[in-house]
């Protein structure tokens, strides 16, 4: 089994479409190490393992539990570390906070959100040695609605933009987030590094999605989400059948028990 590495990814533009998902546990790691080139700690783990209304309340520590979790069960995948809101405010911060990130949980790379306005962190960033993933588009930290990104002129050629910057600047890969479809092609056709989309169409260089999401545990799905199953319903049935059981001490039956 051969570890995913960043120079990996680079290769992929273009050829074969690069496979991502977030992970927050040692349980989904484990599974995702085996389909996953990347797997994404996100900060998406404030909403779907801690009920918070948006990413802006995650703080670095509980990042970090996370990242170490998960990292501690992959072998293969590479493992992107997702920089919470106001870790990354100046080049300095966020050295020191990247860093210290990546120390504690060994994770591979992380992934800051922004264009234009974070190009000189993340410019120092990759100069000190920091692989960075960015994310342009919609971007949740610093967005209070969900909505489609680059429907006017101004915004695409703004997403464009940041785009190129960011690829100039050293990023390895790009997330594209909920952005129309010619857009993400173009974005996609003008960068040299790989595209990563999340509602951004089939033409970026990979997907990615939220697992709970995909695994049919949140409570809410934008248009971009394929639900590949429909876990609430099967955990709600599993607890509602084991509760019936035990109220009618059919479980433990004798083979759960010992004599
Ligand atoms: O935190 C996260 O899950 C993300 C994805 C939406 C890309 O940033």
């Amino acid at each position: 089994m051969q570890k995913i590495t960043i120079k990996n990814i680079l290769t992929r533009k273009g050829k074969k479409p690069i496979t991502c998902l977030t992970a927050y546990s040692k349980a989904t790691a484990e599974i995702l190490d085996r389909y996953c080139d990347i797997i994404l700690v996100g900060d998406s783990v404030g909403m779907t393992m801690y009920g918070m209304k948006t990413t802006k309340e995650v703080k670095i520590d509980t990042m970090m539990l996370h990242g170490k979790a998960v990292k501690k069960f992959v072998k293969r995948s590479l493992v992107v570390f997702d920089m919470p809101y106001k870790t990354y405010t100046n080049k300095f911060i966020a050295y020191k906070n990247a860093k210290k990130a990546l120390k504690k949980t060994r994770c591979d790379a992380i992934k800051l959100e922004g264009g234009k306005k974070v190009i000189n962190i993340i410019r120092y960033l990759v100069k000190k040695n920091i692989p960075v993933m960015g994310h342009i588009g919609l971007l949740p930290q610093y967005s209070n609605n969900f909505k489609l990104k680059g429907k006017n002129l101004f915004q695409r050629k703004k997403i464009l933009e940041d785009a190129i910057s960011l690829s100039d600047a050293g990023v390895f890969a790009i997330v594209i987030e909920c952005v129309v479809e010619n857009l993400a092609k173009e974005i996609t056709n003008t960068v040299p590094v790989p595209t990563i989309g999340i509602g951004a169409s089939k033409y970026c260089d990979g997907q990615i999605l939220v697992i709970d999401d995909m695994l049919g545990l949140s409570d809410y799905y934008p248009r971009f989400v394929k639900k590949y199953s429909n876990l609430k319903k099967i955990v709600e049935k599993c607890v509602k059948n084991y509760s019936r059981e035990v109220k009618l001490r059919r479980f433990p039956s004798y083979k759960n028990v010992y004599r």
